[in-house]
Parts: C-alpha cells; sequence; structure tokens
C-alpha cells in the first residue's frame, strides 16, 4: 500500500513534515536512488528503497547500535551546551527513543550500546541481573597482590557503599588492569581504586555481557549490532528473540 512519502518518514520519527520538506528540497531524499522533488510522493516502504543523505532508512522495529564513544562527550541524548552521544550518529539513526543503556563518564571510552529497546536496556541495567561490564583501565601506580584481594572480596567505597565482589585482572603493564564488575554505580571504577588510594587515568569500556567492543570501530563511529549481537542481547536480557 502506498503511503505519502513525508508521512513515513515522520511516522519513523526522521522530523516533523516541515523538516521533511525541507530535506526535500535540498535534494537530500531518495526513492529507490531517485532525487525526490515532492515530499508527498506515494511511496511504497515495504518494496521501495528510502533513503536520507544516501542512509537507507529501516523499517525494523527496534533499533540497537554499537557506539565507540569518544572521551569528551556526554553521555546523554541532549544538552544545551555540550556534545552528546547523540550528535555523533547519522540523521538516519537518530529515531525517537533511541537511549544509551547506562552511563560512560565524559572521559571514558569505549564501548556503548545504543537501543530503541526500553525493556532491553532496563533489564540490562537492573543490578539484579548482574550483567557483567569489563574495562581497561591505567593506574597511577603499580598493582598489588592486595589489590586483586580487595576486588575479589567487595570494595567499600568512600560513601559507604558496598560493591559486589569484581574481578581485577592485572596487565599487561604493571600500571595497566582490566576490571569486571557486575553493577554500574556513579562513577564505580574510579571510586573503586580510589577506596584503595590510587587514581584511574584513563578508562575503556570493552565488553557489556556478551556485547563486545568492535576493535575495527574508530572512536567516533557507530555500526547496527549484528543479527547475532543482537539475539545474544536479549538471550541476556532474558527476553525472547526477535523472529
Ligand atoms: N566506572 C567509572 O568510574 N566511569 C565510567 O565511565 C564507567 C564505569
Amino acid at each position: 500500500m502506498s503511503q505519502r512519502l513525508d508521512k513515513v518518514l515522520g511516522n519513523l520519527g526522521y522530523g516533523s513534515r516541515r523538516e521533511i520538506k525541507e530535506w526535500v528540497r535540498q535534494r537530500r531524499v531518495t526513492v529507490d536512488g531517485a532525487i525526490v522533488t515532492d515530499p508527498g510522493q506515494p511511496v511504497e516502504p515495504h518494496r521501495q528503497t528510502l533513503a536520507v543523505d544516501g542512509a537507507a532508512v529501516r523499517y525494523t522495529l527496534h533499533l540497537h547500535l554499537l557506539l565507540h564513544k569518544p572521551a569528551g562527550v556526554l553521555t546523554a541524548t541532549a544538552d544545551r551546551r555540550q556534545s552528546t552521544v547523540l550528535d555523533l550518529l547519522p540523521m538516519s539513526w537518530r529515531r525517537p527513543g533511541l537511549h544509551p543503556v547506562g552511563r560512560l563518564d565524559k572521559d571514558t571510552e569505549g564501548l556503548l550500546l545504543l537501543t530503541t529497546d526500553g525493556e532491553l536496556s532496563h533489564r540490562l541495567l537492573t543490578p539484579k541481573r548482574h550483567v557483567d561490564k569489563e574495562y581497561y583501565c591505567r593506574l597511577n601506580g603499580p598493582l598489588a597482590a592486595e589489590d586483586m584481594a580487595a576486588f575479589a572480596a567487595g570494595i567499600t567505597l568512600g560513601s559507604g557503599e558496598e560493591c559486589r565482589p569484581a574481578q581485577l585482572l592485572p596487565g599487561p603493564g604493571q600500571t595497566e588492569a582490566r576490571v569486571i564488575i557486575v553493577e554500574g554505580m556513579y562513577h564505580q571504577v574510579k571510586r573503586m581504586f580510589q577506596a584503595l588510594g590510587r587514581e584511574v587515568l584513563y578508562l575503556k569500556r570493552l565488553r557489556m555481557g556478551p556485547l563486545r567492543l568492535d576493535p575495527d570501530l574508530a572512536p567516533g563511529v557507530a555500526r547496527e549490532l549484528t543479527r547475532a549481537e543482537v539475539d545474544n542481547l536479549y538471550v541476556e536480557a532474558g527476553l525472547p528473540t526477535v523472529p
């Protein structure tokens, strides 16, 4: 069944009718490769390929993205003054409801999952499910055997909050380590080291549950999750995989 192009793009959350009209005027929208000149052009979205700025419009129910977050951007959906992780995404991925799953500090880099599926993110974040997160960190001094033991026993933060037992895996260098935690308290990794009198100089998230940072993904770049990655996340979240 054919529908107006501006309605199709509007319903998918690409923008308002007025914005879409403006993009059409700027010759940024194509249908099957042909530039659209009329925002009301009838299209058959499931049979034809629509694109905005050369990026194909997708009709999947949910969008899931893996972003290599660079340092210097906020994990937020909007901010008046500072750039956010959403600002890094091409227009065609800025759907309503797209949000980061959890938070990385402004100076932290690495894996950030973004999804439109609120139930998925809730289940991946709830402390009840113990979805583990792995970080690479560089510290201001060498690690000691007592540090591994303290992480394994469960660290009490300066605020008095108690962390669940975590893994501290030293190396490759004397001041480098990987940390695996099963919760996501505010500044947790930095505060765990602080409690031991150490300072984290650099922090990068490598993994969240079954999802790993893609080594081919440059900082600031996102890609859609593969089908296998999506399925593994839904299994981790205890949700049925989407047929
Ligand atoms: N722990 C931190 O201290 N910061 C992060 O960004 C993530 C985990």
